[in-house]
C-alpha cells in the first residue's frame, strides 16, 4: 500500500505507478488531497482528518469495453464494504456508482484507464473512491446534494476498518466478475441497492433529455430503462447521466 499524509490525487499517484510498472492490486490511500479530481472535470473536495481517498490500480485481462464495468463491481463493494462497518439500511446506489443515503451522495467513484500497446487491450485501471465519513461541512455548491456516513447513519466509522472491509467485498466481487467478464453474476445484488429501480429517471442524454422508468440493469451495466411508449431500451454510463424526476436521485 502506497499511503500518502497529503497528495495531489491518488488517482495522479496511481496512474504514474502503472507507468512505471507497479503491480496490479496495489492500493493508493491519502489522508488529504490537493487536486482530488471528479468525474466529468469536476474536482473531489478532500480535506483532510475526516473522510476516505483511496485508488485501486489493476492490470486486467480486458478490453477498453468492459473497464466501464469496473465502476459499478467497485460500487457493490463499497456499499457492501459500509454495510459490514456500520448499520446502513438506508445506503443505495445511485446508478451507475455513487453511494447515497437520504437523496444525498456519500461516496464517488471515478475510473480511469490507461491503453495497450496492443490494440483493443487495456494496460491499467484505475479505480479511485472518496467517501465522506465524517467531514463537517460542504461548500455551498455541495450542501444539499452530499452527505456522510455520520449525518445518514449516526456513526463515525473507523476509516481503517472501513477500507479493510471494502477491499474484502471488492476481492470477492472482482473475482465473479473476471470470471464472466461481464456483471451477470452480480446484477441481482447491485439491484438490490439500486435506488432508482422501479423509479422515474430523467435520462440527461446529450442528444436531449427524456424520462422513463428504470427497471434495472443488463449485464453490461446498462441501465435499462421503459419506455412510456412500452418500449425498454438500455443507456451507457459513459454517454447519458440520469436523474430523479424531483431531484439528484
Ligand atoms: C465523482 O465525481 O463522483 C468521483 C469522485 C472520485 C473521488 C476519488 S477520491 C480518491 C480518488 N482520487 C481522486 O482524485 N479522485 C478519486
Amino acid at each position: 500500500m502506497f499511503y500518502y499524509a497529503c497528495t495531489d490525487s491518488t488517482n495522479v499517484r496511481a496512474k504514474c505507478a502503472a507507468a512505471e510498472g507497479v503491480a496490479s492490486g496495489s492500493l493508493f490511500v491519502a489522508e488529504e488531497q490537493t487536486a482530488g479530481r471528479g468525474r466529468s472535470g469536476r474536482t473531489w473536495e478532500s480535506p483532510g482528518g475526516c473522510n476516505l481517498y483511496f485508488s485501486l490500480l489493476l492490470r486486467p485481462q480486458i478490453a477498453p469495453g468492459q473497464a466501464p464495468m469496473l465502476t459499478l463491481v467497485m460500487a457493490l463493494a463499497v456499499a457492501q464494504g459500509i454495510q459490514k462497518t456500520v448499520v446502513a439500511e438506508t445506503l443505495g446506489i445511485k446508478w451507475p456508482n455513487d453511494i447515497v443515503a437520504d437523496g444525498r451522495k456519500i461516496c464517488g467513484i471515478l475510473t480511469e484507464m490507461g491503453l495497450g500497446s496492443a490494440p483493443g487491450t487495456a494496460e491499467y485501471v484505475v479505480i479511485g473512491v472518496g467517501i465522506n465519513v465524517s467531514r463537517q461541512e460542504f461548500s455551498s455548491e455541495l450542501a444539499d446534494k452530499a452527505t456522510t456516513l455520520e449525518e445518514a447513519f449516526g456513526q463515525v466509522a473507523d476509516r481503517e476498518k472501513l477500507l479493510k472491509n471494502i477491499m474484502e467485498c471488492f476481492d470477492e466481487v472482482y473475482e465473479s466478475f473476471l470470471q464472466c467478464g461481464n456483471l451477470a453474476p452480480l446484477r441481482e445484488r447491485y439491484e438490490g441497492l439500486l435506488v432508482n429501480r422501479g423509479r422515474e429517471v430523467c435520462v440527461l442524454d446529450p442528444a436531449g433529455q427524456w424520462q422513463g422508468i428504470a427497471a434495472g440493469i443488463d449485464e453490461q451495466g446498462r441501465l435499462v430503462v421503459e419506455l412510456p411508449d412500452g418500449g425498454v431500451t438500455a443507456v451507457y454510463a459513459g454517454e447519458v447521466s440520469v436523474r430523479g424526476i424531483y431531484g439528484y436521485v
